[in-house]
């Protein structure tokens, strides 16, 4: 339920816990909503007369952040399948988080066991994306990022690492798990400076990412395109390969494709992928070689195509290369 408080400039959103309702809000923020730090506010266009079905239906932009309250009640959301693994959930699960169910755990523990190293596939890539962020924020001064396959919040997401090098940085998240859906409403909120958007899609539907993003990014600047763990769900190499490059033919020469994704480059790691396949789950390991593909006719940054734990490690470092390969690559 959510009830308007004050009217014209001055008009706010309070939502009412617990009964908000979710077909509104869902239809509201399905696709393409907007965080801002700040409590609910219909910014400076909001009527009381219109009613509250008219104030959602009417506002194409709404700046929200949810309360710390609503997390309790995301669990209510019948989208949210806790008897089936999710992606998302397994992979928090990995990282050491605490936004997933039994089932998760159970199979995040089975693909440990066919691959000890799985863990540190998980963080290996969260590093990458954070180096490769930092990297395109600060030196390379890029300002605006599409983060596709988003994962459920955590430390140092890509907006946090952006802002934190050029507070002004848009960024746009993608995922099509309804929990980093709840979740991201509630906690990737953008710096006053910046702007921070999540659309609701599949990796599989590009155009219907670029016409969502195109609310929040400027496509006629250079934009940096994220996919971290992400296109080993597509099914198909050639239709992953055909995403990636529709998705660059979108943005202009300056911009950046960073990827990371898990390979068949251990039996173990081939025994977890057909633990992942048993589970109903599947994960479609690349070879490295594919996995450079997604980067054709893209200028490599240093060190090119390496294991995701080998680029650029930590002076006096020595990590172990795992299989999992990444690259950063600019658009000519
Ligand atoms: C392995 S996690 C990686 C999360 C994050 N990028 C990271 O590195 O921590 C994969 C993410 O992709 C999302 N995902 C899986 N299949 C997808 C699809 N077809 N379309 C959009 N997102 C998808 C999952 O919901 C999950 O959040």
């Amino acid at each position: 339920m959510l009830k308007v408080r004050g009217k014209g400039d001055k008009a706010v959103l309070v939502p009412l816990p617990p009964a908000v309702p979710r077909a509104i809000d869902r239809a509201r923020f399905g696709s393409g909503c907007r965080g801002r730090v700040g409590h609910p506010t219909v910014a400076g266009r909001a009527s009381s007369s219109l009613g509250i079905r008219g104030v959602w239906e009417a506002l194409p932009r709404i700046t929200v952040q949810r309360p710390p309250h609503r997390r309790a009640f995301l669990m209510t959301d019948p989208k949210i399948d806790a008897t089936r693994p999710s992606s998302a959930r397994v992979w928090n699960y990995l990282l050491g988080g605490k936004d997933n169910f039994a089932v998760d755990r159970e199979l995040g523990e089975a693909l440990r066991s066919a691959n000890p190293e799985i863990a540190a596939v998980a963080k290996a890539q969260r590093r990458f994306l954070n180096q490769a962020v930092t990297l395109l924020a600060g030196e390379v001064g890029i300002r605006q990022f599409l983060d596709i396959g988003t994962g459920l919040p955590t430390a140092d997401n890509t907006h946090e690492v952006a802002q934190r090098a050029a507070p002004e940085s848009r960024i746009v998240y993608v995922d099509n798990d309804p929990l980093v859906l709840a979740h991201a409403r509630a906690l990737l909120t953008s710096s006053p400076e910046g702007e921070t958007a999540y659309v609701d899609s599949d990796v599989e539907d590009p155009e219907r990412i670029l016409t969502e993003a195109a609310r929040t990014l400027d496509f006629s600047k250079p934009v940096a395109l994220t996919m971290i763990g992400i296109l080993g769900n597509v099914a198909d190499y050639a239709e992953a390969r055909s995403i990636a490059e529709r998705l660059l033919d979108a943005v202009p020469s300056g911009s950046y494709l960073a990827v990371s994704d898990g390979t068949s480059t251990s039996a173990r790691s081939v025994e977890s992928q057909r633990v992942a396949n048993q589970s109903g789950h599947p994960y479609n390991l690349r070879t490295p070689e594919e996995i450079g593909g997604y980067f054709q006719g893209l200028e490599l940054l240093e060190p090119g195509l390496v294991p995701t734990s080998l680029w650029r490690p930590a002076p006096g470092t020595a990590p172990a290369a795992l299989d999992v390969y990444c690259a950063v690559g600019r658009k000519p």
